[in-house]
């Protein structure tokens, strides 16, 4: 049977406008285009997962507007088990205007909506189907003190996880996830969560042992597109970036997490399944949007196969 990964985190529907550049304050300014497009990192991850062959489970809520309902029908349609994923009376869905320039860089804004009501109590309600888990994923786009009662719950029950402190949260409390079993920060995360400096990789690497120190076991830094670095108590690896031309980076942190977890519970392989992961985001990259831009199964191999060749 397939191994089954839990996404405990966040939907948002995204709202990606394509700019030239953004307007000053008191302007306005035509932008070329426009797109609509499933997303939220917690939702991206599960996806990505999902279209691997994982069997993804998501503890999630939406709120009752158009959003709320055709996000469920995305999770289902993506064949993720959506018996966790609650809609809040009178709330409004997560959403995301987006900005995409030229280069393919994104500003982004979260208005979290629902997201801010996924409470300890669901992680209760979902506690058996969680216990079924190989791997649970967090980020934090839900309240925090849902992410932390979540660690404590895998690692009372043997479960391992991932934490994504993403987007930067200044109030994480890193005591409280010190037994996560990877945590996967861009560099300034990694420096919000450490308080100490991620300039270079010397700094990268003992900023990575302070959160090893604190029982951390494995620290992937993800570092755009010169790729991520792997660190544990005795190692520290380089994950080569793969070379493409961006078109839409939006969700590539995603694309690498959600697929790192998926071959992660399959083989065991900490390196390898990082370096398919590394692959699996550069080819999100090379389409527009969130979701919409993840492989299957079968467009991934022709993309390695199309990279080897
Ligand atoms: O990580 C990318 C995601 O961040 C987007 O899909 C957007 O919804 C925001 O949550
Ligand atoms: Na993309």
């Amino acid at each position: 049977m397939a191994r089954r990964i839990a996404v405990v985190g966040s939907n948002m529907t995204d709202l990606v406008t394509s700019i030239i550049r953004m307007p000053a304050p008191g302007e306005t300014l035509e932008a070329p285009a426009f797109a609509m497009g499933f997303g939220g990192k917690g939702a991206n991850q599960a996806v990505a997962a999902a279209r691997l062959g994982a069997e993804v489970m998501m503890v999630t809520k939406v709120g009752d507007d158009v959003f709320g309902q055709s996000t469920i029908d995305n999770l289902r349609n993506n064949g993720i088990d959506i018996s966790h994923v609650g809609m809040v009376a009178g709330q409004s869905s997560g959403v995301a205007p987006i900005f995409v320039d030229e280069t393919g860089e994104n500003s982004i804004l979260i208005i979290k909506g629902a997201n801010n009501d996924l409470k300890p109590a669901d992680i209760d309600a979902a506690a058996e189907d969680l216990k079924q888990c190989d791997l649970i994923l967090m980020q934090l786009e839900v309240p925090l003190e849902t992410v932390y009662y979540t660690a404590v719950f895998a690692e009372k029950h043997g479960i391992e996880t991932i934490l994504n402190p993403a987007p930067a949260a200044p109030g994480l409390d890193a005591a409280k996830v010190a037994k996560v079993t990877f945590v996967v920060p861009n560099e300034s995360e990694l420096a919000l969560l450490t308080g100490m400096p991620t300039d270079t990789d010397e700094q990268i690497e003992q900023a990575a042992h302070a959160l090893i120190t604190r029982g951390i076991r494995t620290v992937i830094v993800t570092l755009g597109s010169r790729g991520a670095r792997l660190i544990t108590a005795d190692k520290s690896t380089m994950i080569e970036p793969v070379k493409v031309k961006p078109k839409d980076t939006t969700g590539a942190g995603d694309a690498f997490i959600g697929s790192f977890a998926r071959f992660y519970v399959e083989t065991r392989e900490l390196e390898a399944s990082l370096q398919k992961a590394a692959l699996y985001a550069a080819d999100s990259i090379t389409r527009p949007g969130t979701q919409k831009s993840y492989a299957t199964t079968a467009e991934f191999e022709a993309f390695v196969a199309a990279t080897r060749a």
